[in-house]
């Protein structure tokens, strides 16, 4: 959807038009009595958009009563109306939309845009009468006394990152395996002027990264090792920081094959983790933040084939550790681990990994929050808990002792890939330790990025949770160390 923003006071009305602000007076806006009680009725009725037809338009006031600080759940509700009028017009074969900011509350019309433009999201590549598929609405107009150009525009660019996101996580494993995927990634890395390297199979031999290529052993297409690197030149982190998103394109489970029913059907997403980072990558890029960013991503399928990894294969790690499978559905951490070991060679001041790891993150939280552990300080996680309320992409810390060790003793080699029945996330996280020596913080989103059906602007499939999540953590990393200065 492309936006417009007029710095001026909108004279005549036509089409949809959304009335939006926190205290509306309606008479600038409707002249009869008879439609002023009528609006003020529906919102005694507890409605939340108040529509009038007039012959030359359809005004849709919405009406925030609340004048507190925009906490987070109140932020929430402004991103859900957005997303919920956007529903709204689409519904209804709408193609353009005015937003009038009657109380020149920029705050509440950005809340209000983020939600509508995020919920507009539909992947609709694979219709054959593809246009009529589509949402209708294209076209947004907002009309601002004080507006900011600026902020909009950083807005688009997140929301076209979450967008790039969802459409990597929704791609089927038939258009996009371990190649096509690196593909997309090159392509989004010219576009946005960062850097891009790949490594072949061959390169990924040479650095002994035996999980990755234990993982691809069944699959049909050689495994890809991507490189993304961000330099800003006025970074205010000497050390970059380092993204790691596990791009399993496609998990059968391997051997140790999906034992759930139906389970399968979603794991074309479980490179969520993969696509959260390329988005990251896009937003800070596009948004020119001042820091110094740098994305690994390791990616093949998991598939069942006679040359496929079985369980009881020891498996030497790019770190020199031997780790005995006992789950080739444990796919995740052995790719993961590789790169966590990879990224030791930046000499990284903060490591942030994303993938869809463990079901039991999910089963432990559901899809309203991500699992979080790590090495990081105690400083880090609570930024990053801020920074979840802010956007609405929230995390949950979860211990990280290290008794949870023992769980990963295996009788043959240091460690194998599997805990036990208890604390699956937590174990995961702590398998992936065993590849790191530097402040760390771990993101399983197995519950929040895929989504069964529509939530709000959370849109079915890849939701493109941890985009916005990050994006936020890391201007106020950027913030911190400028106060600091
Ligand atoms: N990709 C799955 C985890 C997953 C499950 C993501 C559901 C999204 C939704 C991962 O590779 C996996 O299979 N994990 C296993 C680990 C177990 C074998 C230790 C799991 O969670 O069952
Ligand atoms: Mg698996
Ligand atoms: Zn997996």
């Amino acid at each position: 959807m492309k936006c417009y923003l007029f710095n001026e006071k909108i004279k005549t009305f036509s089409g949809a038009t959304v009335i939006l602000g926190k205290e509306i007076n309606f008479k600038d806006y409707l002249s009869d009595d008879k439609q002023i009680e009528y609006v003020k009725s529906q919102f005694d009725k507890g409605k939340d958009i108040a529509e009038i037809n007039l012959y030359y338009a359809q005004l849709y006031f919405i009406n925030f009563e609340d004048k507190d600080n925009l906490i987070s759940n109140k932020k929430e509700k402004i991103r859900v109306a957005g997303s919920k009028s956007a529903s709204v017009f689409n519904a209804d074969k709408t193609e353009s939309v005015t937003i009038v900011d009657a109380n020149s509350d920029f705050d509440l019309l950005y809340l209000f845009t983020e939600g509508m433009l995020l919920g507009n999201y539909k992947f609709a590549l694979y219709y054959k009468d593809r246009e009529k598929k589509e949402h209708s609405l294209k076209t947004l107009k907002i009309y601002s006394s004080l507006p900011d150009e600026s902020k909009l525009k950083e807005l688009e660019n997140i929301v076209d990152a979450v967008f790039i996101a969802r459409d990597y996580a929704n791609e089927p494993f038939s258009n996009l395996n371990a190649l096509q995927f690196s593909e997309r990634l090159k392509d989004l890395a010219n576009k946005t002027g960062m850097s891009f390297k790949v490594l072949s199979k061959k390169e990924i031999e040479e650095e002994q990264m035996g999980g990755l290529l234990a993982v691809n052993k069944g699959s049909a297409f050689p495994p890809t090792f991507n490189i993304l690197e961000y330099k800003h030149e006025n970074a205010v982190n000497e050390k970059p920081y380092v993204l790691v998103g596990k791009g399993i394109v496609f998990d059968s489970g391997g051997y140790s094959i999906k034992p759930t029913k139906n389970s399968m059907d979603i794991m074309k997403l479980d490179m969520a983790g993969a696509a959260a980072a390329a988005g990251i990558m896009y937003a800070v890029a596009e948004n020119k933040l001042p820091v110094n960013l740098i994305a690994l991503i390791p990616a093949t399928d998991n598939a069942v084939d006679a040359k496929s990894y079985v369980p009881g294969d020891i498996i030497k790690m790019h770190n020199g550790l031997f780790v005995e499978v006992l789950n080739t559905d444990a796919e995740g951490r052995l790719i993961l681990a590789d790169a966590l070991s990879y990224a030791e060679k930046y000499n990284p001041e903060l490591v942030v990994d994303l993938a869809t790891l463990t079901g039991a993150a999910a089963y432990c939280i559901g899809t309203q929050a991500a699992v979080v552990t790590g090495t990081a300080d105690d400083k880090m996680f609570e930024m990053l808990e801020k920074s979840g309320e802010n956007v609405y992409e929230r995390v949950v810390r979860f211990p990280f002792w290290d008794e949870y060790k023992e769980m990963l003793k295996s009788n043959t080699a240091d460690i194998k890939n599997i805990g036990g029945s208890e604390a699956g996330a937590v174990t995961a996280g702590k398998f992936l330790e065993y590849f790191t020596d530097y402040p760390w913080i771990h993101v399983d989103i197995a519950g929040p990025a895929i989504l069964n059906k529509k939530n709000a602007y959370r849109t079915e499939g890849g939701s493109g949770y941890g985009v916005r999540l990050l994006y936020d953590f890391f201007k106020n990393m950027i913030q911190e160390k400028e106060n600091g200065k």
